[in-house]
């Protein structure tokens, strides 16, 4: 007998070099944005993440430069390896915050449904020899070999044999200094935090677009060049400025 597997999700991760001259620094930082973000908005169980909190633009803020240097380094390097021609498309880090996870605080399963790539990078994680950090755990809704729709769902135990081809989950324990990319349409969360300590990570939401030239709004599955839209609505009207077309 003979069976193989196909359609691999393509997980990216690199232990950064040079994490721990810039984490502490981080840290401060980001416990900082959290004093001064709005008022808590979360569930007691559920982390503090700055995009609910008004702290969602750290990759514009100079404290945050080495790590987000590292990000669009790493982006290049992924999407390469998925054989994406880069000479085309531009990349663009659209929003990125920090998560600070404490004692029994989780992520509710979220896919980041306005980007197209996303990261996280781990600044602070407490000891795994106290319990689970909050480990990221990637969600399947592929379901390519649940060959009844349904059938390995919690409700059921018709699928009694949990291996290879059935797992409906993958799981990775955080990893100080780590980052990680992955699809941002892929569904994933984090586990709570079994540890007394705090759970500091970033993430990144990033889109590509076409970039100027032949490619650009001639493809259906790629954006024009932002420098190409034009903004319209109520309010004052809203033009890309020549400094955001120099982001490009
Ligand atoms: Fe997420």
């Amino acid at each position: 007998m003979a069976i193989e597997t196909w359609f691999p999700l393509a997980i990216y991760y690199e232990d950064l070099e040079g994490a721990a001259e810039h984490n502490l620094g981080m840290l401060e930082t980001i416990l900082e944005l959290e004093e001064s973000g709005y008022e808590r908005r979360a569930y007691d169980d559920m982390a503090w993440t700055g995009d609910l909190h008004g702290v969602q633009q750290v990759h514009l803020d100079e404290r945050f430069a080495w790590i987000v240097s590292q990000v669009e380094q790493h982006t290049v390097e992924y999407l390469t390896a998925l054989g994406v021609d880069l000479s085309q498309v531009a990349l663009h880090i659209q929003r990125a915050w920090p998560i600070v996870s404490r004692q029994e605080q989780a992520v509710g399963d979220h896919m980041h449904n306005t980007a197209h790539l996303s990261a996280v990078y781990y600044v602070q994680v407490p000891d795994v020899n106290m319990g689970d950090p909050g480990s990221l755990v990637f969600l399947d809704d592929a379901r390519v070999n649940e060959v009844c729709p349904g059938l390995g769902s919690e409700n059921t135990n018709v699928v009694d044999e949990a291996n290879f081809y059935n797992q409906l989950q993958a799981s990775y324990v955080p990893v100080e200094g780590r980052l990680m990319l992955f699809p941002a349409k892929q569904r994933h969360g984090v586990t709570p935090n079994e540890t007394e300590e705090t759970r500091v990570s970033l993430s990144f939401d990033i889109v590509l677009t076409a970039k100027p030239g032949e490619a650009a709004g001639s493809h259906e599955f790629l954006m024009p060049p932002v420098k190409q839209w034009k903004s319209f609505g109520a309010g004052p009207a809203l033009r890309i400025s020549a400094e955001d077309m120099t982001r490009e």
